[in-house]
């Protein structure tokens, strides 16, 4: 393996300045890629969508002695069949039709370096068993090549899913869960982690005001404190994008919260009036006895009997309940 570079180290620096910590479950995932990353083991990150996998993944490659070799990412959902083996392996020259020149596949171009599996959850499974025989000697045939061709890669992969479940459910192979997870991750969601959140915003910002060259905006601490209380289902991602979003439209110094996108604020209106089946009923019951005193002028005894109940229960509504007529019966609010 080659000695990194200054430019490699330079790489692996800004990486980690990137990757915002902030909070101890973080930290402590950051200590176990030192320890991990300078080994040829292979890691599965899980964590939800926008927890920072890929990004971690880039941190242990470049923290590798592979850092000067590349580091290729590959997205196993959108692969099957001819597709799959072709993306992986590469292809000869006139291997199929369409097939006008050699090209090399993902596991020839992280030679020496990493392959990134990601959503390894959506491997198709019968390319599941193909690919764990590669995984076996890092061997194997280019499509429509007759020469064994052999690979150094190191694999990290990442699911948003549970393999585990998938396995129990026969649709992730077991034997290839534990080639592929020699050491496991897992990044929690942004909202256990909120203590991070304002500098990531801080963060985000300072990126912003070189990409875009605005100035940097103030924040209003009600606008921290939105962004403490909500959910993130989108964790690091949802809140990078809100981030630039606002800061492009603005053109305040302070930015508050009147000045967060609409459909993000929905997120706090208001629930509607909850109603009790007692209010409802209050209420249903208030409307009936007013039209039907309406109707029969104010006679209580008429109203009473086509309501079906006693008059003495209508006087004790009508008080209890606030109902006010006037003369015939005439409604009064
Ligand atoms: N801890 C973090 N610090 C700074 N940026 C982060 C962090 N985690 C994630 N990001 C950013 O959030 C976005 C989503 O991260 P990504 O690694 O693609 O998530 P995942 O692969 O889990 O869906 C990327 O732009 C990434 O740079
Ligand atoms: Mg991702």
């Amino acid at each position: 393996m080659k000695i990194q570079s200054p430019q490699q180290t330079s790489m692996r620096d800004t990486a980690l300045e990137e990757f915002i910590l902030e909070s101890e479950s973080m930290r402590s995932i950051l200590k176990v890629v030192h320890q991990v990353a300078p080994f040829d083991v292979n890691i599965l990150i899980t964590g939800e969508s926008g927890t920072g996998k890929e990004i971690l993944a880039r941190i242990i490659h470049l923290l590798s002695p592979r850092a000067p070799h590349p580091f290729v990412p590959i997205n196993c959902g959108i692969l099957s069949g001819l597709l799959f083996e072709d993306k992986l392996f590469g292809h000869e020259k006139g291997a199929y039709t369409g097939a006008v020149d050699r090209k090399k596949g993902c596991f020839e171009i992280a030679h020496n370096g990493t392959l990134f599996l990601d959503e390894v959850s959506e491997l198709p499974y019968d390319n599941q068993v193909d690919f764990l025989r590669v995984l076996e000697d890092f061997r194997f045939v280019r499509i429509g090549g007759s020469d064994a061709i052999q690979v150094d890669v190191r694999l990290i992969s990442a699911s948003n899913k549970n393999l585990k479940a998938l396995i129990s459910e026969g649709e992730f192979r077991e034997d290839l869960f534990y080639r592929l997870q020699v050491v496991p991750i897992y990044l929690p969601p942004l909202r256990q982690r909120r203590e991070a959140i304002p500098k990531m915003l801080d963060h985000f910002m300072e990126r912003l005001v070189i990409k875009y060259r605005k100035p940097k905006p103030a924040i209003a601490p009600e606008v921290l404190d939105i962004f403490l209380r909500y959910d993130w289902p989108g964790n690091v991602r949802e809140l990078k994008n809100l981030v630039e979003r606002m800061f492009i439209v603005n053109e305040r110094e302070l930015i508050r919260p009147d000045d967060l996108p609409s459909d993000f604020l929905w997120h706090f209106a208001d629930p509607p009036n909850e109603l009790s089946l007692s209010e409802v009923r209050r209420s249903a019951e208030t409307r009936a006895i007013r039209d039907m005193l309406y109707r029969t002028r104010g006679d209580k005894d008429s109203a009473a009997r086509i309501l079906q109940i006693s008059p003495r229960t209508l006087r004790h509504k009508i008080q209890t309940y606030g109902i006010r007529v006037g003369r015939d019966g005439q409604p009064l609010e």
